[in-house]
């Protein structure tokens, strides 16, 4: 379901196999508060593979080590159970 009580709101979206893509006013910091620079206006993507150098941001390196996402990973592991 959509956030619809915001005039801003935010927006992610799980991509195929690749990072989150997070649209919207956000504020991005570390464990320990520190704020991590995005640029204003512009969609953020954010690791979710573990395998970014550049991380918490993607680095595309989720296509090289064949990255798959927890839906599909899911449903192959339901198939293979059942092979
Ligand atoms: S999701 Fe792209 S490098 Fe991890």
């Amino acid at each position: 379901m959509a956030n619809t009580n915001s005039s801003n709101p935010v927006t992610i979206t799980v991509t195929t196999d690749g990072p989150y893509e997070v649209v919207g006013p956000i504020t991005l910091q570390d464990e320990d508060g520190n704020l991590i620079e995005v640029e204003a206006g512009e969609p953020v993507y954010l690791c979710r593979c573990g395998g970014s150098t550049t991380k918490p941001f993607c680095d595309g390196t989720h296509d090289t080590i064949g990255f798959q996402g927890a839906i599909q990973a899911v449903q192959e592991a339901e198939a293979n159970k059942q092979a």
